[in-house]
């Protein structure tokens, strides 16, 4: 039995069960997203940083002006001043949905990752008009990714895609649900999709800094199985983390998923947005290369790469152009650390920071080397080329590999040398 036997049903529209899960920044480029949708699939762009990832497509100069007018704040820890600019937020957000929308060309759909952590000195206020650009602009779907909050489905029910957008949620227990649902429940506006996002997945973990350990994605799915089945729901689960061939994916589907969320194995491909210095670095990566860690300002374990830039970061905090981690009293954790470290250091002592990190520069960089637990068996995926280097596969040889692969093979795109120039 392979994925293509299955097919995953949203409203009235049927898709290849296999959606690409968002990877901020940019890393879920618009391309990897279009490969999902031209196969009938499901392709996530993500809104992480977004007027920085205008500027680098489209040349816009939001950051450097955000920079420019808060030039005067920098040596200031106190950044409650710093406030995005909501009309170029939206304005930022819209360009890029409308870009990658308009490239559609299959018959599978486009979402839109929404981290809700990611607080932008004002949280309400530029959630809500990244989800309403984001809708204006044609996305196709909605998912709330970490942070997940109650408030945000009121945040847009009154715009006029409110009932037509799909709106998912990406969760990883049974109480994030319960509470989310409550909320849903009210406003008469249940979610089209609820993504468990188990322990081994990539970026963010919405579990412990070490109860991730003592967790099973397998065994969340089955509870969120049985809520619904008790509430009489029948809202598609779509399991996601540690998905890593065909066969892992219908034995979710087999048990009742009806899509998987994969990540981890399309960071390596053309069009992923990492470098292709850093994918090669995912690609020889084993096992204890990968770690969890609290460095992120969010509060959320990540896991990540040990030999990942950002964790050697002794930056200024770099809020004035991007602080797009800074709470509504305008502080982050880096912040903290780093004029922490200042201080020791002016006392003769080498700065160091080791429980922060500057994430937002760190992404932006892709100095941030996030990925999932599986990325050491991600050189089984492709093929050694004559120079020591791996091979960068297309996301359709990816994506194609888990929809027909059976019996845990692992189809590697045709040998293909690097062309001399
Ligand atoms: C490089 C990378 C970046 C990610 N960034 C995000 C993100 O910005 N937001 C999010 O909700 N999930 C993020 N994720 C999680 C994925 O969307 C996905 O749910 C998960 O990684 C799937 O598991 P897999 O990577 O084992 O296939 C990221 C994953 C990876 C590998």
């Amino acid at each position: 039995m392979k994925v293509d036997n299955f097919r995953l049903q949203l409203g009235n529209k049927e898709y290849i069960p296999i959606v690409i899960g968002g990877m901020g920044v940019n890393i879920s480029t618009t391309e990897l997203a279009l490969a999902a949708e031209k196969l009938g699939g499901i392709g996530h762009i993500s809104d992480a940083e977004v007027c920085y990832v205008c500027d680098q497509l489209f040349k816009t100069s939001y950051t450097s002006r955000k920079r420019k007018k808060y030039s005067y704040n920098a040596g200031n820890p106190d950044k409650s001043e710093e406030y995005f600019d909501l009309e170029e937020v939206a304005e930022a957000q819209k360009k890029y949905v409308e870009h990658t929308i308009s490239q559609k060309s299959g018959n599978g759909a486009i979402f839109m990752n929404c981290m809700e952590k990611l607080t932008m000195r004002n949280s309400s206020d530029t959630l809500q008009v990244r989800l309403a650009a984001a809708m204006d602009a044609g996305i196709d779907g909605l998912t709330l990714a970490a942070g997940l909050n109650l408030r945000t489905l009121d945040l847009i029910k009154d715009h006029e895609r409110f009932h037509d957008v799909k709106i998912g949620i990406i969760i990883s227990s049974l109480r994030a649900l319960t509470i989310f649902m409550k909320r849903a429940v009210k406003l008469e506006r249940i979610p089209d999709y609820i993504i468990v996002e188990g322990p081994l997945a990539g970026g963010h973990l919405g579990f412990g800094p070490d109860d991730w350990k003592t967790h099973e994605l397998h065994a969340i799915v089955n509870e969120v199985h049985k809520f619904l089945k008790t509430q009489n729901l029948n809202i598609p689960v779509i399991p996601a983390g540690g998905i890593f061939t065909g066969t892992d994916a219908v034995n979710f589907l087999k048990a009742g998923a009806s899509a998987v969320q994969v990540a981890t194995r399309f960071t390596i491909t053309k069009e992923s947005g990492l470098p292709d210095k850093v994918k090669q670095h995912y690609l020889n990566a084993e096992h204890e290369d990968i770690v969890v860690n609290t460095v992120s300002p969010t509060g959320y374990p990540m896991r990540m790469l040990r030999n990942s830039p950002v964790l050697n970061y002794t930056i200024k905090p770099n809020c004035e152009g991007l602080g797009y981690l800074l709470d509504n009293k305008g502080k982050c954790g880096y912040i903290e650390s780093y004029y922490k470290a200042l201080e020791s250091s002016q006392k003769g002592q080498r700065m160091k920071i080791t429980d922060q990190t500057c994430l937002c520069t760190g992404m932006a960089r892709y100095d941030c080397w996030t990925c999932g637990d599986t990325t050491y068996r991600l050189k089984e995926t492709t093929n050694r080329m004559s120079d020591g280097s791996w091979q960068l596969p297309s996301a359709e040889d990816i994506f194609r590999d888990y929809r027909f692969s059976e019996d845990n093979h692992i189809q590697k795109p045709p040998h293909k040398e690097k062309v001399k120039s």
